[in-house]
């Protein structure tokens, strides 16, 4: 009686089953109540004394074993691929499934793009919360209360008492990064702004800004522009041309809007320029003293300039999109074409 003998064997034929019906006769064989190893254990008795509970342990330890083998054997015959191999139909040479890889959102992307082309000039990213203070999205940046222009930025407010708001746009940074630092500060804001519009095809009550600021001293209207100048070259393409038209922001003074000539009909007038030629970009201008005053700055030493600009906006027009909501539908037949 060589339980050495009767292990290997009983390994190796487990081991080369493959079917459940087989692997269960095999465990009938070696483990049923008539079985080799009963067999065994009923054969302890008549062995000399000295040897009975090494016996014993042997056959216990082989016992359990084997138990462990055929559930790993039945797991493995009763698994997905050994169904379909029992049924000679696996076709293991089949290419996989392909994971398509995802691409970031076009709203990323263009964000990524503008936040690199000002890096690139040395401004430094930096983002600000949703939730805001209302001296932050409001009074810091000289728009009084009960100021008709607070209407320009209608306002989704949280709760009244603490004076909580989703920020109405990106400009409340500029306050949170003034009050944490000293100038001479260079830094884009990008991120979600909300306004409490109606939806239609160029308004969401969400949507995507990036705001620029820079401060130092002797910061002049000159630097704005070309700071401006290289932005849009790069996103729109060297040939564009730009304007600075006058306009009203109460943190700025004094204020531009900033037009592109349209990069669809190269400014004789079309549909998407409404005839005019132009395409205005975004906002921008001289920040105003009263700001700086606000975060403690002295503005008879500093001087600086803001933008800011819509996200959507901007790719929209570079990519001749012209409904908005289209961004936020999740629809993978737009997605998929950037
Ligand atoms: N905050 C303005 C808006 O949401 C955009 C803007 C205009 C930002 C002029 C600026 C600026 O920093 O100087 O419409």
């Amino acid at each position: 009686m060589d339980i050495e003998l009767i292990k290997k064997e009983a390994e190796s034929k487990i081991e080369s089953v493959n079917s459940l019906d087989s692997l269960e006769e095999l465990r009938f064989k070696y483990l049923g109540r008539k079985g080799v190893l009963a067999e065994l254990t009923g054969s302890i008795p008549s062995l000399p004394v000295a040897q009975r509970a090494d016996v014993g342990r042997q056959v216990n330890a082989l016992k359990e074993g084997l138990n462990k083998l055929i559930e790993t054997k039945r797991a493995s015959l009763s698994g997905p691929l050994a169904r379909e191999s029992s049924r000679g139909s696996a076709e293991i040479d089949l290419p996989g499934l392909a994971q398509g890889l995802g691409q970031l959102h076009p709203i990323s992307q263009v964000m990524d793009r503008v936040c690199e082309i000002f890096m690139r000039m040395g401004f430094t990213v930096i983002e600000g919360p949703e939730i805001e203070t209302e001296h932050n999205n409001f009074t810091g940046l000289n728009i009084p209360l009960e100021h008709p222009s607070r209407d320009a930025f209608d306002t989704f407010y949280l709760e009244l008492k603490a004076q909580l708001l989703l920020r109405s746009h990106t400009s409340p940074v500029q306050i949170r990064a003034m009050k944490k630092n000293k100038p001479p500060l260079a830094a884009v804001v990008p991120g979600r702004v909300y306004r409490p519009d109606a939806t239609d095809a160029s308004h969401s009550y969400m949507f995507h800004q990036i705001e620029g600021f820079v401060v130092d001293e002797n910061i002049r209207f000159s630097d704005l522009k070309g700071v401006l100048e290289v932005f849009a070259k790069a996103v729109f393409g060297s040939d564009i041309k730009m304007r600075f038209r006058p306009h009203f922001f109460p943190f700025t003074e004094p204020s531009a809007e900033v037009d592109i000539s349209c990069i669809i009909c190269k400014g004789k007038g079309c549909s998407v320029c409404g005839r005019k030629g132009w395409l205005e970009i975004l906002g921008s201008g001289m920040i105003h003293p009263n700001v700086f005053r606000n975060v403690g700055y002295d503005p008879k030493k500093y001087t600086g300039f803001a933008f800011g600009m819509g996200i959507e906006r901007i790719a929209m027009l570079k990519y001749g999109i012209d409904d908005i909501r289209l961004f936020f539908e999740n629809d993978l037949r737009f997605l998929k074409q950037f």
